[in-house]
């Protein structure tokens, strides 16, 4: 197998998904491995975390800069000097500028927790209740400027049950964000999934646009 990619997890909060990434890549026929966690809020209790298990964290508070720009200097300087090949947004919190998104194009994946296009921004499960839909679900997706957009790696659906909270739809989707990223990843981190005309291929069937759409993710 060739070397394991390098990741840089991008976080602002719990880290559960860190979390998941971290388990995923403690395989050792994983292609990917966590090589460093970076939070721009202080106290996420990810950063914790990811001490715990020995990997790298390092807060980079946003608030401690003028602007996006110079917090994004920083961001990207110390990605770099962690030799990341692969950034994974998971709860991350801050808009992107374009400069930082262009330098990592197509090397940079964000989830979101709904079947995108519906639902981006915020209070998503909110939203899919009052909507009425039977289905929502997750997406990992390669990160553009425009907020949850991008080239769409993999989807996973789960209903909508007719009583559902927001907090019990949020608790069944995060359970599935938690085997789709480290689904997603592989397929990214081992060169499978690629980016042609802003859709994704998959290399070893490049004639369709994969069996990897919706995929059974057990
Ligand atoms: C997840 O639902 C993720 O999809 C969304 O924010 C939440 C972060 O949770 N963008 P965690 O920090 O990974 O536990």
């Amino acid at each position: 197998m060739s070397k394991a990619k390098r990741v840089g997890v991008l976080i602002s909060g719990r880290g559960s998904n860190m979390a998941s990434l971290i388990e995923a890549c403690s395989s050792s026929d994983y292609p990917a491995e966590i090589a460093h966690v970076i939070s721009n809020v202080p106290d996420a209790p990810g950063l914790e975390i990811a001490a715990r298990k020995g990997i790298p964290a390092t807060a980079i508070d946003h608030k401690g800069y003028a602007s996006r720009e110079d917090f994004e200097k920083d961001l990207d300087a110390t990605l770099r000097d962690a030799q990341i090949d692969l950034i994974c947004n998971a709860g991350f919190m801050r808009l992107l500028t374009e400069g930082f998104v262009e330098a990592w194009r197509d090397r940079q994946l964000n989830i979101h927790p709904s079947l995108l296009p519906a639902f981006k921004g915020l209070r998503t499960h909110e939203r899919a209740i009052e909507a009425g839909v039977r289905l929502s679900g997750c997406t990992v997706h390669f990160v553009r400027t425009e907020m949850d957009s991008g080239p769409i790696v993999a989807q996973a659906a789960v209903p909508v049950l007719p009583e559902d909270t927001p907090d019990e739809l949020a608790a069944r989707v995060l359970e599935a964000e938690h085997k789709l990223y480290p689904f997603a990843l592989k397929l990214v981190a081992s060169g499978e999934a690629k980016v042609v005309n802003e859709r994704v291929m998959f290399t070893s069937c490049p004639e369709v646009h994969g069996p990897y759409i919706s995929p059974w993710i057990e």
